[in-house]
């Protein structure tokens, strides 16, 4: 089994440290020669989708986890944080240009 972790970082993107295969919904490879980590996108909001690009932090990300919690305290979502059309569904998706992998955040 490949050696591979998967770290959910706090109200950021998923941490994907080890060996892996990437690819795009037709199947082709993302490049990640000499990546020995990347950040995949959790937001929705990144204009280098899949990866993240930092835009968590500007828009007051708040990880489902953490909101669910505090509704279950009877309290409202911190950071209001609104993504149209959700995670992965942002506007002008289509149109991003090739990404550039970030693998420090
Ligand atoms: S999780 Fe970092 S930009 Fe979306």
């Amino acid at each position: 089994m490949a050696d591979v972790t998967i770290t959910v970082r706090k109200n950021g993107p998923y941490r994907v440290e080890g060996p892996i295969r990437l690819v795009d919904a037709e199947g082709n490879e993302y490049d990640l020669t000499g990546k020995p980590a990347i950040s995949l996108c959790r937001c929705g909001a990144s204009v280098n989708k899949p990866f993240c690009d930092g835009t968590h932090s500007r828009i007051g990300f708040q990880a489902a986890e953490a909101a669910v919690r505090r509704e279950q305290q009877g309290e409202p979502p911190l950071g209001g944080a609104q993504v149209q059309g959700g995670p992965g569904h942002a506007a002008g998706d289509q149109a991003v240009p090739p990404p550039k992998m970030r693998t420090e955040m």
